[in-house]
């Protein structure tokens, strides 16, 4: 399984201690579709039953948005 995402930001951002969870760890996510980039928000969860070999769009790139499967990674004009 894979998904297409679209990330605008162009550059990096710093991490500190008011990013860490109560346990002490930061959690950076690595699906894509968290609100709250570049840490997890628990979005992941959306993609539990994604098949492997398939690739996955999520409207608005939005993990509770219509998921479909398209064919791979599409680029816009820009
Ligand atoms: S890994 Fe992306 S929201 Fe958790």
């Amino acid at each position: 399984m894979a998904r297409e995402v679209t990330h605008e930001e162009r550059g990096p951002t710093i991490l500190d201690d008011d990013d860490k969870g109560d346990d002490g760890l930061i959690y950076v996510c690595r699906c894509g579709l968290s609100d709250s980039q570049p840490l997890c928000d628990g979005s992941h969860r959306a993609t539990a039953d994604e098949e492997d070999g398939v690739v996955y769009k999520y409207e608005d790139d939005d993990a509770d948005g219509e998921r479909r499967e398209v064919d791979g990674i599409a680029f816009e004009d820009a």
